[in-house]
């Protein structure tokens, strides 16, 4: 144990710059709800880094994921196909408005919605694809846009975990009709909680901010064409992401040290597995992944999480695969889905603590247990 005994959190925002200070200039200017000048500049500048013409500004990404499903006009009765291995949110956004979220297994290579198998579970019903950059690694974005072209689907990228990745050099946000963020408390860059949409589409852009607002006709006060919703975010939260932005590379660059450190420490462990990361891949430094081989390492995934956590280091396991929860369970069991990379995954993966305040001895202790526990 060390002498200087602390929690080691999986993750902490880094608020270091000048959030506090743009945070009192927008409660001073007393614009503190959904109009402002830190929303207008949060859009632009997330547009720059994004590669897309338009960004709107949402309470949170899943909020981004239902109005990216309402701008597309999915209705009940229509599937739309998902993996399994993400965040609850990709596919509770398909429920909202009626439509049924099908799982299509990843690809082992980058554990992402595996491209190859899109075309066994497309039926009339399917309107669409949520490809999600999981763990900060672009999906197969060519391959997808190229089937859905082919069958007439739209793409929508679930990049919450993904800011500023590149798949072939083009960045995260920008590879589908429309891209979805999120900003929650242990995203890359955060306001605590908050999400965007990404686009290039005006049409489809006023369509969004439309729906966002109520469904408020932008030229007539008060007038509503369609049913809408207040999903909007306010000029405070935007005033926090202007400052993260700021600091972009600074918060990056501290990230990708800590990755590149855990890479160097655990290297050559019997057991311990890495995240791949695919030729045409730059991934966004998000969490750190490990996977477990029980046989090689001699203890399961939980053990060594339950052992680290005895040691004051906080991990998560992989999210658990959505086509085993209650909400799925037995329309995936309906559809016959078998998914076995995804479940593979899921039971041996998990996340280490990422965040700019971890020391070199942070992971120099946190390595240290994860190697000395090998047997
Ligand atoms: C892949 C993915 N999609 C959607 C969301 C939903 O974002 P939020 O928590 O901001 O609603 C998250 C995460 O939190 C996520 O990881």
């Amino acid at each position: 144990m060390r002498k200087d005994f602390r929690e080691i959190a999986l993750a902490a925002p880094d608020l270091k710059g000048k959030e506090e200070e743009y945070v009192v200039q927008a409660i001073r200017s007393t614009w503190i709800s959904s109009t402002g000048e830190f929303i207008n500049r949060f859009e632009k500048e997330f547009s720059g880094m994004a590669g897309t013409a338009q960004t709107v500004a949402v309470c949170n990404g899943t909020v981004a994921l239902h109005l990216a499903l309402l701008a597309l006009d999915v209705r009940p009765g229509d599937e739309v196909l998902v993996p399994s291995l993400t965040y609850i949110a990709t596919a509770n956004a398909v429920r909202y408005v009626g439509a049924e979220p099908v799982f299509v297994d990843v690809d082992p290579e980058n554990w992402c919605i595996d491209p190859k198998l899109l075309e066994a579970s497309i039926t009339r019903k399917t309107k669409g694809i949520i490809a999600v950059d999981l763990y900060g690694h672009p999906a197969d974005m060519d391959a997808i846009n190229h089937i859905a072209a082919i069958h007439g689907l739209w793409v929508v990228e679930d990049a919450a975990e993904a800011h500023t990745a590149l798949y072939k050099n083009r960045p995260t946000g920008s590879l589908a009709k429309i891209g979805a963020f999120s900003f929650f408390g242990n995203k890359i860059f955060t306001c605590g909680e908050g999400g965007a949409l990404t686009l290039n589409d005006p049409g489809l852009t006023l369509r969004i901010r439309t729906l966002r607002g109520q469904g408020m006709d932008p030229d007539r006060r008060y007038y509503f064409p369609v049913t809408g919703y207040n999903f909007r975010l306010t000029n405070v939260a935007c005033a926090m992401l202007c400052a993260q932005i700021e600091r972009k590379d600074e918060i990056l660059a501290k990230r990708r040290n800590v990755f590149s450190g855990y890479r160097e420490r655990l290297n050559n462990i019997p057991g311990i597995g890495f995240q791949p990361v695919a030729s045409w891949a730059v991934p966004a430094p998000w969490l750190f992944c490990v996977t477990v081989d029980y046989a090689q390492y001699g203890h399961s995934r939980d053990k060594l999480m339950a052992y680290l956590k005895e040691n004051g280091v906080d991990s998560r396991p992989f999210f658990i695969p959505l086509h085993t929860l209650p909400p799925f369970r037995q329309e995936s069991m309906q559809r016959k889905e078998m998914l076995p990379v995804t479940e593979r995954l899921a039971a041996a993966g998990f996340n280490l603590p990422t965040h700019a305040d971890l020391t070199e001895s942070d992971l120099d202790y946190i390595c240290a247990i994860i190697r000395e526990f090998a047997s």
